[in-house]
């Protein structure tokens, strides 16, 4: 899970680097590194530490040396996630073979680096990573031809891995290759790029190309040439235009991507609304390839995610299984992939990513593909793994996602499968359409409802500061807000450190009522719905244990046993989650914020999982 960029081109290239990898530091920040190719010798400087580090470090002889006549620049730039190789410089890329004519940046794993490693015995290694054995083969395989080369290469790697590499043999020209980790190139005017994702390359262009698993090739300013391992022929890849714009890719004024995209919810909803309800009907356009009759039949869904995308999905159970009368099963990616499945006909198979390229949920994908379910992707990415390789895809228009937290693609995720839900129920006729109406009407009012959380945080931001000291926190909830617990105590783990659990309330006296005392605070969710008197006595439960409880709850609900109230607007309880999250992501901002935690690239995290 690192970053790669690569530039060809006549601009500044250490700014076109460095800016690109900046905007990908969300997939990794352990170590940086970069290079350029000047004069015919390569330029490296690697650091540990973020890009800021690396870029001012850079030694004065790198910007003098690159002040000469030549017009075209070529260079590579890396923001690293260890996996093979603690964080250092040695570790970091780019990695250069024994007598510097080639150098990488590589995003991905070899699995088989060890072994053909020993076949390598006559080059020197200085790196633990496995990177390095692409570099070493590439010049034990270069014969004149570096795509040959690269050829031969890629057929001995198992794994995954989107490269890049210049190499002073052909010093006007950026390689590259990918299998399994992302990889899109940026189209232009007289110069490409090449980066892991559209944010790094939106300053300059919003044409892309999107390459596909063995595909490599070679780029110079003027041309792009796509072979792809399976095929010998020049291949043809459509360029995409994406509506993102490089001022989505900044904080525009908030301290941090995360609160930016928490504030972005309302506008991500209407987005969403706004461009598949029309009146009463909701409209899927070409993202949904499925027939009619088809999603008629389904009797069963499967729901598959990991994290933040896994809550997601288990909120949609409980929605699904009330409007649609279907079995839902619901699984976490690295569960699900290694399950002995029983996979029957009539059944949908929905994979939720915001990425659309975490390497288990598209793992998922594939099997359930091979066992031919037909399957629908969920995703915030064009031309994403995911979008690609789904029989269907609905686009959650959130904008990019940096902030490793996710928040907006959360809601984004939801509102799309709540309308798809409905859109299914009402082929099946599972729905009566006074019902119909009444979700849909509630779901138009969520985004004024989350406009007005956000409108005054001032009690949300107090209960940080009395909190924040706290090391335990319990978050309880049941029935269709259960996965909320789960995603509010995600949220404050993993951008604040405090260890917190999110579990269903009715659960408690099984074991976990053992761990309140006076020092911990419970967040409830005892908003309004059908399970809220079971909620009540398990509130009891916790208060007689002398837990502090926070509860997110509707005005008019009262209990003593409330410490502290956050009062939210009332909505249909299965429209709850949507806005019952809100609160707990600012809760867990606010904490992360006070303790002056990274919260956007929160420590051994990386927004992309795309490593198993
Ligand atoms: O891109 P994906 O939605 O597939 O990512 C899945 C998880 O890695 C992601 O949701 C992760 O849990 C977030 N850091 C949660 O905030």
């Amino acid at each position: 899970m690192c970053g790669i960029v690569g530039y060809v081109g006549k601009r500044n290239i250490l700014e076109v680097l460095i800016s690109g990898i900046k905007h990908l530091e969300y997939r990794g920040y352990d170590s940086s590194g970069i290079a350029v190719l000047k004069n015919n010798k390569i330029f490296r400087h690697r650091v540990v530490g973020k890009v800021f580090q690396m870029e001012s470090s850079l030694p004065k002889e790198f910007f003098s040396n690159l002040k000469t006549t030549e017009s075209v620049y070529v260079g590579i730039a890396h923001t690293r996630w260890a996996t093979h190789g603690k964080p250092s410089e040695e570790n970091a890329h780019p990695h250069v073979d024994c007598n510097e004519n080639f150098v990488i940046v590589h995003n991905g794993i070899i699995e088989n680096f060890l072994e053909l490693k020993l076949k390598l015995k006559n080059h020197k290694f200085s790196s633990e990573t496995d990177t390095e054995v692409i570099i070493h083969l590439i010049e034990e395989n270069y014969n004149g031809s570096l795509l040959e080369a690269i050829k031969q290469t890629i057929k001995l790697l198992e794994g995954s891995y989107a490269f890049v590499l210049i190499s002073r043999y052909q010093p006007q020209k950026l390689f590259f290759a990918r299998k399994d980790s992302p990889l899109v190139i940026g189209v232009a005017e007289k110069e490409n790029f090449i980066a892991s994702d559209v944010t790094a390359m939106l300053k300059y262009t919003n044409k892309f190309l999107f390459l596909e698993n063995y595909d490599y090739g070679e780029i110079s300013f003027c041309e792009i040439k796509i072979f792809n391992l399976k095929s010998e022929n020049v291949q043809h890849r459509n360029i995409n235009v994406i509506n993102w714009n490089s001022q989505m890719v900044e904080k525009s004024g908030f301290k941090h991507f995360m609160l930016k995209e928490i504030y972005e919810q309302p506008q991500v909803l209407r987005e969403n609304i706004s461009s598949r309800v029309f009146g009463e009907k909701i409209i899927f356009n070409e993202e949904i390839k499925f027939k009619d009759q088809m999603l008629k039949k389904i009797d069963k869904i499967l729901l598959i995610g990991c994290g933040t995308s896994y809550h997601t999905a288990v909120v949609c159970k409980y929605f699904f299984e009330h409007i649609l009368r279907v079995s839902i099963e619901v699984d976490i990616a690295s569960e699900f992939r290694y399950r002995d499945l029983i996979l029957k006909k009539n059944t949908l198979a929905i994979f939720i990513s915001q990425s659309g390229e975490t390497a288990d949920t598209l793992a998922s994908l594939r099997i359930v593909k091979e066992n031919k379910i037909p399957t629908l992707g969920v995703c915030n990415v064009i031309g994403s793994s995911l979008y690609r390789e789904a029989d269907s895809c609905i686009y959650i228009k959130c904008g990019p996602e940096i902030g490793v937290a996710s928040t907006k693609a959360f809601t984004g995720q939801l509102i799309c499968l709540y309308l798809f839900g409905l859109y299914i129920a009402k082929i099946k006729q599972t729905i009566s359409s006074n019902r119909y109406l009444e979700i849909l009407n509630y779901l138009y009012k969520t985004p004024t409802y989350i406009e007005h959380i956000l409108s005054d945080t001032s009690y949300i931001k107090q209960l940080a500061e009395k909190f924040y000291t706290k090391r335990d926190f319990l978050y309880l909830a049941r029935g269709i807000n259960y996965p909320i617990a789960l995603e509010g105590s995600l949220k404050l783990k993993e951008i604040s450190y405090i260890h917190a659990e999110g579990y269903p309330a009715g659960e408690m006296k099984h074991g976990p009522i053992a761990l309140i005392d006076k020092d911990m605070p419970v967040v409830i969710i005892a908003t309004k719905g059908s399970l809220l008197q079971k909620v009540f006595s398990n509130l009891e439960e916790v208060k007689s244990r002398d837990a502090k409880v926070i509860a997110l709850t509707n005005y008019g609900i009262e209990s003593k046993s409330i410490d502290y109230k956050i009062v939210l607007p009332e909505t249909d309880e299965l429209v709850s989650p949507i806005i019952n999250v809100v609160p707990l992501q600012l809760l867990a901002y606010y904490i992360a914020d006070i303790l002056g935690c990274e919260i956007d690239q929160p420590r051994n995290l990386a927004k992309s999982v795309t490593v198993e």
